[in-house]
């Protein structure tokens, strides 16, 4: 899996109206989490709406050669756990590809064990820090052998007995805090975890529903203090997984930015930890009606009909980070098309992203035209209604994605409403977090290709 295949470039063209209704597929974040759980668990989890793509995969790979039995009946995936605290050690390195969430949550979930592990990645994983979570799980007495600078390729080897520790986050990251959570699962006594921003809560709402003796306090300042006490029995569950927000950011988006668009996007998981963009397209103007909203397993899902809306510039504060972290490429995308100036402020953890995303979205965004500027830990863009003088204007005007699904998809969208329409180097790496978005957008009446 660390070997990337031959890169696919991809193109978008200026499109007419969007039209149709499509249905998102499963949150890549509960996806991973619920093959972690369900394979730890003792007895059987079925999990139904699991995202299909390579990341996840890759997740699915490391539970089975850790003992899990995981395979596919049907709509279902059915998952076999070995019972908490029984993970087996793996013969051979763990590959998680492209994947942060996966290796970093695993890193957690074994590297407390009295076994060596190793973990891998691909090319950008390799250069993405892992000290983050090394920190915490040192001081729990794992000994670590990492490549310079705390990265990947690296081994992990537990103690007899992890030491169950009080960590408070550094940096605002939901994957920092669910390694230690699931390292707490192998760690006698209760291990906590303060964060002084609250970031996506999956990991905490699956661990109680498997069972896990957690406790949660919020400050009045929204500080979370999060206590799980090790050792106790996780059972294994029924999960649905619910459509992934971050994944509907790019037909909404593409909806919006797109003239005459009226498009609804089923499945979309509305945990309040990930609306960030929404809430900020909304104060940009946007016309976006959540329809249809419920509870399906646990967290909350609506439909959101989504019609092309003359878009403002704002003021996007640091504060919203958290909630949207993986939406800012496509706001920008959304911005380029706005009346005005966008601001965006406080996004310093863009740079340790699948790529420098700070930057890749000012290289794409400048390689198409658009008026921007970006700091150490922000980025301005001025908006070009109707898109005149955007896009790909000549042979050489091609976005670099540095393996990053997350730019390749958002510098696509773009395309659909620029003159010129848009180009990208690779497609390849939208198979990791949303296989069919190509289709799905096509379906819609958008004008994408990717080559053979
Ligand atoms: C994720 C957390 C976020 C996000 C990533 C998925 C998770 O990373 O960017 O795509 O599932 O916990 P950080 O928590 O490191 O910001």
């Amino acid at each position: 899996m660390s070997q990337s295949g031959p890169a696919k470039p991809a193109s978008a063209r200026a499109s007419s109206a969007l039209s149709g209704a499509v249905r998102m597929p499963g949150d890549k974040s509960v996806s991973h989490r619920a093959l972690m759980l369900g394979g730890l668990a003792s007895g059987e989890t079925r999990i139904s709406g699991l995202l299909e793509g390579d990341d996840i995969m890759a997740t699915a790979a490391a539970m089975r050669a850790m003992g899990a039995g995981i395979r596919k009946s049907g709509e279902e995936w059915v998952v076999h756990g070995v019972g908490n605290g029984c993970l087996l050690e793996p013969e051979d390195t763990l590959d998680f590809g492209n994947a942060g969430t996966g290796v970093r949550l695993v890193m957690g979930l074994a590297g407390v064990y009295d076994m060596c592990a190793r973990f891998t990645g691909d090319a950008s994983l390799l250069r993405r820090p892992m000290g983050r979570v090394l920190e915490p799980l040192r001081l729990m007495g794992v000994q670590v052998e990492a490549a310079e600078g705390d990265r990947l390729p690296l081994s992990l080897h537990g103690p007899r007995a992890a030491n169950p520790v009080t960590y408070t986050l550094p940096v605002a990251s939901a994957q920092v805090k669910s390694a230690v959570l699931l390292a707490g699962l192998n760690t006698p006594g209760v291990t906590t975890v303060v964060e002084p921003v609250a970031t996506r809560d999956h990991t905490e709402n699956m661990l109680r529903a498997f069972g896990a003796q957690i406790e949660i306090e919020t400050n009045s300042s929204g500080a979370r203090r999060i206590a799980i006490e090790g050792q106790g029995d996780l059972t294994g569950q029924t999960v649905t997984v619910p459509g992934d927000p971050s994944s509907a950011a790019f037909p909404i988006v593409a909806a919006l930015i797109t003239h005459g668009s009226d498009v609804t996007i089923e499945n979309v998981m509305m945990n309040p930890a990930r609306t960030g963009l929404i809430a900020t397209l909304l104060e940009m103007g946007a016309v976006i009606d959540v329809t249809n909203e419920r509870n399906e397993g646990g967290e909350d899902v609506a439909d959101l009909r989504v019609r092309s809306s003359d878009l403002k510039g704002v003021v996007v504060p640091s504060d919203r980070a958290p909630s949207m972290i993986d939406e800012y490429p496509v706001l920008a995308v959304a911005a380029s098309f706005a009346e005005g100036e966008t601001v965006m402020e406080g996004i310093e953890e863009l740079r340790v992203k699948e790529s420098d995303r700070l930057a890749a979205m000012a290289d794409g965004l400048e390689v198409n035209g658009v008026d921007c500027s970006a700091g150490h830990d922000w980025l301005k863009v001025r908006g070009h209604p109707g898109g005149k003088g955007l896009g790909a204007m000549t042979e050489e005007a091609v976005v670099e994605t540095h393996l990053d699904h997350r730019i390749a998809m958002s510098f696509l969208v773009f395309g659909l409403a620029a003159e010129h329409g848009s180009r990208i180097d690779d497609a390849s790496m939208i198979a990791t977090s949303f296989p069919g978005f190509v289709d799905l957008m096509t379906g819609l009446g958008a004008g994408m290709e990717v080559s053979p």
